[in-house]
């Protein structure tokens, strides 16, 4: 980006910001973390603030905020649970967007990319790292508040069932959000992507509001982006105090 290039910012997630040369459209987070770039991503400063570029090839959510997702984002001061962080390509970018007076509780169940997340905690102050296995919900209970969010990647066949064991224990309570990479290969090669999608939303509109969901091809071949807003229906109905996640033995956490 040259200097001096207007950044617009988006109107659900003000730290994420567009820039536009002609035909070209650019994404950006305003950092929160220090450098080195995380993944080789581009850095520039733009009126007083610094940015990252969010780039659609390495991260879907940016692959869906290019092809006009309009439904929830990540916003500044937000809390939010992150499934299946890895090294932390996009779980930088979810950071920067809770800005620092947000936080991400950034679970990744790998050792080998934890370790790298790990070090990235050091260089991003709201990003906490936490190994575990996101079908073992209670296991890290104790360790993540009620969030305003949960962004799923896990990219596992039973990964509608995780979400919504994690979004019944950890939203706050309904309104809250919830964002899901669907990667349908996943899910099984007998039935087309545009069929496991639509199961999926099936699946999940009777606990969720869901914004229209976007392909996010061709950047990543048989993805979407799924989300919406928490029913109540998600919590049986009950207010988000009941469903409040207890105390539980961590299996591993890097810090407090
Ligand atoms: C597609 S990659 C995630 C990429 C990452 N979200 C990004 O955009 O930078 C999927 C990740 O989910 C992790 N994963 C898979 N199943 C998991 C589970 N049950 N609990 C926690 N992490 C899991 C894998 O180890 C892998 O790192």
């Amino acid at each position: 980006m040259r200097p001096g290039r207007r950044m617009r910012p988006n109107p659900a997630s003000p730290r994420l910001v567009r820039s536009r040369s002609g035909e070209r459209s650019e994404l950006w987070t305003e950092t929160v973390g220090a450098p080195p770039p995380v993944y080789g991503e581009r850095w520039t400063e733009a009126e007083g603030r610094t940015y990252r570029l969010f780039e659609p090839g390495r991260s879907k959510l940016s692959a869906a905020v290019h092809h006009d997702w309009s439904g929830p984002l990540p916003a500044p001061g937000e809390r939010w649970l992150y499934l299946g962080a890895a090294s932390g390509t996009t779980a930088s970018h979810v950071a920067d967007l809770v800005g620092p007076a947000g936080r991400l509780y950034a679970l990744e169940r790998s050792p080998r990319p934890f370790a790298r997340l790990l070090a990235l905690s050091e260089r991003w102050p709201n990003l906490l790292p936490i190994l575990s296995d996101a079908r073992e919900v209670r296991s890290y209970a104790g360790l993540v508040p009620p969030v305003d969010g949960i962004y799923a990647d896990v990219a596992q066949p039973d990964q509608l069932e995780i979400v919504r064991a994690n979004a019944e224990l950890f939203l706050r309570g309904p309104g809250a959000q919830v964002l899901v990479a669907l990667k349908t290969a996943s899910m099984g090669r007998e039935r087309p992507p545009a069929e496991h999608l639509a199961r999926s939303e099936t699946a999940f509109e009777p606990f969720f509001n869901l914004a229209p969901s976007v392909k996010l091809d061709p950047f990543h071949r048989a993805h979407y982006l799924v989300g919406g807003r928490a029913e109540p229906a998600l919590f049986g109905g009950r207010g988000a105090a009941d469903v409040t996640p207890r105390p539980a033995r961590p299996r591993g956490r890097s810090r407090p």
